[in-house]
């Protein structure tokens, strides 16, 4: 008996000697990254790793961060669900972090919500996500937040006659309603719009059609991973040649992928929360750290940045609470959470909303010193997701 008090004694002193801080936290990192997903997917995960390697000696003593990382294969909500059931009930994450699609964050949501796990939305850019949950945060961007100003910017271009082709799926419709509300309410005419399958290897049958009917300006939106399925479609269409102007908004030029485009793209006119190219001084010490990573010919585009940015917010949880939250502290930061100085400029999380607030770019694709660049021409300050303001939430 007295041995075993003694062996215990020991035992607890031992556990006392160790840090008192002494704590894992584990981030249950849910992405797309197979096939066409597979690029975007490593964005977010070089951007995280990066973070990570960059801001390892700002943890509390005896901190660790470990990122549990799952591939759920694509706009596959049934996958990303048992995913995030196994790092909720086996690994014990502590918070939850991804979601390239917005399907999958909608499947992933109630988990998040059931568990009390904060979970930090990387890319999933339809407007609603952030409503489904109290224990969401976005650090992406919505359609509404980059179609509205665009329409709004086609219409003051002098474009008449609008057209839309977007994906068939939730931002999609966000993508397209937004578009035609800037346009509109800048004094052009909505006069068509199609939807189109996701994940559709040819988007040539769509885009004739369109050319056919001959509007002056025709937005397209499609998920970052088919931008270059929809560029090849486009290249063989002659828009330019047809006086038709198309526009888009950043998903279409994912600044790694826009150097293997060809001249197609080249002139195109899309909007954006961030470019490679831009010149203020966070983004050119982003870059080169990237670049010093990942090689001379690495570019980060605007899921890199978010996968960057989602980390920065995880570390300010970790950081103020010295790794141990509950769900309630966790969420008082992540909605106060800012970063006056990201890479993409002024970014804060609205805390009425739990969406980011974010400058939006409108950009113009040009060469810039042998490479093709997305070079930002004109800036519309700290925008709110749009759809939120017009759509209240009702008490
Ligand atoms: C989405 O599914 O919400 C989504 C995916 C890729 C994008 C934009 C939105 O580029």
């Amino acid at each position: 008996m007295a041995l075993k008090h003694i062996i215990l004694g020991g035992a607890l002193a031992a556990l006392a000697a160790m840090p008192a801080s002494a704590e894992t936290v584990k981030i249950g990192v849910v992405l797309s990254l197979s096939g066409a997903d597979s690029l975007p997917g490593q964005q977010v995960e070089r951007g995280m790793q990066l973070y990570m390697k960059q801001h390892q000696k700002d943890l509390p003593p005896g901190v660790k961060v470990d990122l549990v990382i799952r591939d759920d294969t694509g706009p596959n909500p049934d996958v990303a669900k048992r995913l995030t059931q196994e790092l909720i009930a086996r690994d014990h994450v502590n918070m939850l972090a991804g979601a390239l699609y917005t399907p999958n964050a909608m499947a992933m949501e109630p988990l998040a919500t059931a568990a009390k796990v904060p979970f930090i939305i990387e890319n999933a850019a339809t407007a609603m996500l952030t409503r489904r949950s109290p224990y969401v945060v976005r650090v992406s961007f919505t359609l509404w937040q980059t179609a509205l100003p665009l329409g709004k910017w086609a219409a003051q271009q002098g474009a008449k006659k609008g057209y839309t082709a977007v994906s068939d799926y939730a931002p999609g419709y966000d993508a397209e309603a937004a578009f035609a509300k800037g346009f509109t309410e800048g004094g052009g005419q909505m006069i068509g719009s199609v939807r189109m399958p996701l994940g559709s290897a040819n988007y040539v049958p769509y885009l004739q059609r369109i050319r056919d009917v001959h509007p002056d300006v025709v937005y397209i939106f499609v998920p970052v991973s088919a931008a270059p399925a929809m560029m090849r479609s486009v290249g063989g269409l002659d828009f330019e040649g047809a006086k038709i102007k198309l526009v888009s908004t950043m998903d279409l030029v994912p600044d790694q992928q826009l150097q293997t485009m060809g001249d197609v793209v080249k002139g195109l006119v899309t909007s954006g929360t961030y470019s490679a190219a831009a010149d203020r001084p966070a983004n050119k010490a982003f870059v080169a750290a990237w670049k010093h990573e990942y090689g001379a010919d690495a570019w980060p585009d605007f899921t890199g940045v978010q996968g960057w940015d989602a980390m920065a917010a995880a570390y300010a949880v970790i950081a103020k609470t010295k790794g141990k939250f509950d769900i309630d502290q966790a969420m008082a930061i992540l909605k106060t959470w800012k970063n006056p100085d990201s890479p993409r400029g002024p970014i804060a999380i609205d805390p009425q909303t739990r969406d980011i607030i974010q400058n939006i770019y409108i950009r113009r694709v040009e060469n810039v010193g042998g490479h093709l660049a997305n070079v930002e021409f004109a800036t519309i300050p700290q925008v709110k997701d749009p759809w939120k303001e017009f759509n209240p939430e009702k008490k």
